[in-house]
Formats: structure tokens, sequence, C-alpha cells
């Protein structure tokens, strides 16, 4: 038995990711994402030779899910000993066939990006792969897991971000919440849906920490300590980006209600939060 719950949250050897290991007091491991390829030899390490009991995959992004394909199609995951791999993604076969939806170019590009490879390795996962849905409670040793949200139809402009599974996992002493990459349009239905059921001890910012969920989302949760899946380039990066700087094309592409990293720090700064856990200063050990 080990005497604490322990989150590990990596940091980055590609240059953008996530990834999160839990390890429970009886030396079980709940891994969330993963990211890229390269990220592959530290999550390794971290995870040892631990049973998985749980792998939540957030949504279909390189950045989150390309590192699990990648072993998937190398040696089937042999590296690891999975017992289950929890996810819930969008239906391809429906959106591909969507004609109209706003900013459609951006919309064809983001759910071909990663969702299709995963659908290949689907079949091959077996009955390991477990399709989870909004309100279901898993639990994995003294972890309990409550999804709070899973993708809805019609949020389209920013489809696989606003697809990501939200889920508080809660031990018998703290609360941590995953926002994966969720945006300010799933932020709403959120709020809207399970705001009663937000409040945290810690919260994983959502989409790294910009163009993420709006300041009510974060002052439901209150927490007492923010994980932000960022290199340090995003985290200290200026109050109007680049990417953000041309109003015209922010308004074009629906996206006015995206801001940068320094808005939501100076949010989380009037909220009084006083501890940063940010993967860009290396890996992060935090006790649940
Ligand atoms: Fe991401």
């Amino acid at each position: 038995m080990n005497p604490e719950t322990i989150l590990y949250q990596l940091t980055e050897t590609s240059e953008f990711m996530m990834s999160s290991v839990i390890v429970t007091k009886e030396n079980n491991c709940i891994v969330i994402d993963g990211g890229n390829p390269e990220d592959m030899p530290l999550l390794k390490e971290y995870i040892g030779k631990r049973h998985i009991s749980m792998w939540i995959l957030t949504h279909a992004h390189s950045d989150h899910i390309s590192g699990f394909i990648d072993e998937y199609r190398k040696n089937g995951l042999a590296d690891f000993d999975i017992e289950r791999v929890v996810y819930n993604f969008p239906p391809y076969e429906k959106w591909s066939k969507l004609e109209h939806t706003p900013c459609h170019e951006f919309f064809v590009m983001d759910i071909h990006e990663t969702l299709p490879d995963f659908l290949s390795i689907r079949e091959g996962l077996g009955e390991r792969a477990y399709e989870v849905k909004q309100g279901e409670r898993l639990a994995v040793d003294e972890c309990t897991i409550d999804f709070l949200y899973t993708w809805h139809e019609g949020l389209y402009e920013n489809p696989m971000n606003d697809s990501s599974l939200v889920f508080k996992i809660t031990t018998p002493n703290k609360s941590v919440l995953f926002l994966g990459d969720l945006g300010p349009a799933g932020g709403d239905v959120l709020f809207e849906e399970s705001r009663h059921l937000l409040k945290s001890d810690i919260v994983q910012m959502a989409h790294h920490g910009h163009m993420n969920v709006g300041l009510e989302v974060y002052a439901t949760i209150l927490p007492e300590a923010c994980i932000w899946c960022a290199p340090m380039w995003l985290y200290n990066e200026p109050e109007l980006p680049p990417y953000l700087a041309n109003p015209e094309k922010r308004k074009k592409n629906h996206r006015t209600r995206m801001f940068g990293t320094a808005l939501t720090r100076k949010w989380m700064a009037l909220l009084g939060v006083r501890t940063h856990y940010v993967t860009g200063e290396g890996t992060q050990t935090i006790l649940l």
C-alpha cells in the first residue's frame, strides 16, 4: 500500500501536450491522455510496471492521444498493462457528412486530425474500450471518477476541443477537475448543465490555459490550485498573443470569446489561487 494518492502531471517532451499519471494507494494507475509519441518514454518511466486500471482519453487531438495510438500501432500497447480505455468521441460517420457548419473548413480539418486514426485502432482494443456516458460514475481503488460532460451535438465551431471529457476525480482528501481542452462554447454547456457539480480543490486548466472556458466556470470551481499543461512560452505569453491579435480574423473564425493565457492567469489571481503547477517547469507531483 502507498501512503498517499499521487498525481504526476508530466512535463512536455514534445512541444505541447497533456499527460497525467495517478498512482493509487493500491499501486494501480489511472493514465490521462499521454501526449505525443515523443512523450511515451517519460510516461513509461512514471508508470513503471504498474497495472493501468483506467486509461482516459479526453478527446481526439494529436497532442493528447497520438502517443497512445502510436504505441498501439507499434506493438499493440505491449508495454502497458491496460484494463480499461475510457473515452467518448463524437460520431465521425455523422459529423463527416455535415455540410453547413460554421467555419466549415476548420470543422472538416479538425474532425479529421486524429479521430479517424483512433477509429482505425478502436476495434483492436476489444473489450478494454469503454464508451463512457455523461453522468456516469466509475471508480479505481480510492478514486471516484464522475464524468460531467461529453460531446454535444451542435457544438461545431471548435468541435474536437468542445468534445473533451470533463471529469472529477475525488479521493478521501481532495478533488481534482479535469477540463481537457474545453473551449468557451463547451464551457457554457458544462456550466448550464453541471454548475452544481463543479466545485473542486484542484483544476486542470482547460486547453492548456488559453482559448478556454469562461471565468464563470472557474469561479464556480473555485479551486485552491491550478494545473497548467503549458510550456513556458505559453504560460508567459503576452496579453494579446499574435495568433489572437487580429480582431477581424477572430470574428471571422468565431473566436471572439477566445483569450490568451495572460487573461486566464488574471482570472485565477482574482479568485485568490496561489498554487500553480506548470508542466513547463517540469513534471509536477501533487498529493491527492
Ligand atoms: Fe491540447
